[in-house]
Parts: structure tokens; C-alpha cells; sequence
């Protein structure tokens, strides 16, 4: 499963800057150096990951879902687009496989994951906007029947519309989507999940909380 007929739009230089942004030496050193999980994404994973699951992690950055979890998983595949970030975390994990590419043009197996990730707001550096809904598409398509989705979204704040909001990350700006928690959940409905859970993910640094979000596709 690729976008082989190319209806996906192609990324726009928004989300090339951000790549670019994320791909600079300082940045890649400091995700390759990450180990941590938040206290969200620990009750996720604990509650619904099993060593016995094949995962696929899109936005894989640095390899930091392997560093924190172990590679006891029994399958896994990292995707991610910036050359530097797959570099690193082929450095740290070199017998894992990760794939160097943009998520929609690498060939990925349907309904053969029973996880998928998108940890650290993934989607919301997808640009322009119909690639957010092709990312939840995608993330539907390469899930088991009873497959679960971990992705989280920035939340935008009280009373703000949904959008991109320009915000400084690591001293180059970027344009990231929020929206609020009730429309994370109808984002992930509409693109055919039943919500299992969401947990806001209170920031201490930075201007915008995260919800981490547990999916599965629906069973009509
Ligand atoms: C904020 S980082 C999060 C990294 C990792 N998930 C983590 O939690 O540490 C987002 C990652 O998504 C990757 N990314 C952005 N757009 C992508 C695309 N179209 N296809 C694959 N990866 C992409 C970026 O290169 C970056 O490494």
C-alpha cells in the first residue's frame, strides 16, 4: 500500500521546512539522545501494547519508541522522511528496520500492524491539511481489524480555532496544527476510529499541551 496513484498531495514547503528544521545537527543529537517517555505516552503503551505486536512507527524520528520500550517487539518498522533522523536511529539500533522515506510514498502492508504510532504530534507537521487526514488513512489501512493507533495532536488553546499556529522549535519556526480535544476526537472518528482513549499531556515547556489519543478502526 503507497499513494501509487498520487492522490495524496505532495508535502508542501511548510512541512520541507519543518524536516529541514528537525533535520539540523543540534536537533537530531538531542532526539538521539532521548530515552523518556511521558507520563501519557507510559500509560498508553503499558495499557495497550504487547511484546507479541508488529508496530509500525511513522515519524519514527531517532529510534526514542525503541530506546524507551526495548526491541523485544515482535515485529517492528520505523518510517520516517529526514535522512538524518533515520541515520541516527540506524546508529543506535542497527538491527532494527528503519525506512528513509515520506510515509505515503513507502510501500507499507495492509492490515498487518496491530500498532500504530505517531508519537510527538507526527501529524501535525503534515502540510498541506489533506495530508493529516491521509496520515489517519494510512495509519487505518496498515492496522489489523482490532489494531491500535497511539498518535497525539498539539491542543489548541481555550477558545482558539482549529489551525496552524507558527511556534518556535528548537530556535527555527515551524507551523504546527492544533485543535481542541473534542476536535482530536472528531478528526480520528471521521477518519473511521472509535476513540478508546485520550489523555492531555500537560506540558511543562513550550505554549500548547499534546492529547495522546488510543484508536481502533471501527467495525461497521
Ligand atoms: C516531532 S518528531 C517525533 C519523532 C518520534 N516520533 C518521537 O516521538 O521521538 C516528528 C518526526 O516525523 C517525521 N516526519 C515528518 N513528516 C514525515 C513524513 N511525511 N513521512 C515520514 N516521516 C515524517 C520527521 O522527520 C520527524 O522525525
Amino acid at each position: 500500500m503507497s499513494d501509487q496513484e498520487g492522490t495524496i498531495p505532495q508535502q508542501d514547503g511548510l512541512e520541507a521546512d519543518y524536516v529541514a528544521a528537525l533535520s539540523r545537527p543540534s536537533v537530531v543529537q538531542a532526539y538521539a539522545g532521548w530515552e523518556e517517555l511521558s507520563a501519557a505516552e507510559r500509560f498508553c503503551f503499558e495499557r495497550f501494547l504487547r511484546p507479541e505486536f508488529s508496530v509500525l512507527d511513522l515519524g519514527c524520528g531517532a529510534g526514542r519508541f525503541l530506546a524507551a520500550t526495548g526491541s523485544n517487539w515482535r515485529a517492528y518498522v520505523g518510517i520516517d522522511n529526514s535522512e538524518a533522523m533515520t541515520g541516527a536511529a540506524r546508529a543506535r539500533f542497527p538491527n532494527a528496520d528503519f525506512r528513509q522515506g515520506d510515509m505515503f510514498r513507502l510501500e507499507v502492508t495492509r492490515h498487518s500492524y496491530d500498532a500504530v504510532l505517531m508519537l510527538r504530534n507526527v501529524i501535525d507537521m503534515l502540510h498541506p491539511l489533506e495530508r493529516r487526514s491521509a496520515a489517519l488513512s494510512l495509519a487505518r489501512e496498515a492496522l489489523s481489524e482490532r489494531g491500535i493507533l497511539v498518535c497525539s495532536s498539539h491542543l489548541a488553546r481555550r477558545g482558539q480555532p482549529a489551525g496552524y499556529v507558527q511556534e518556535d522549535y528548537h530556535g527555527a519556526i515551524v507551523s504546527t496544527y492544533r485543535s481542541a480535544i473534542s476536535e482530536w476526537c472528531a478528526e480520528l472518528e471521521r477518519a473511521g476510529f472509535d476513540v478508546v482513549m485520550v489523555l492531555r499531556d500537560v506540558r511543562e515547556t513550550g505554549d500548547a499541551d499534546w492529547a495522546y489519543a488510543v484508536a481502533q478502526p471501527n467495525v461497521v
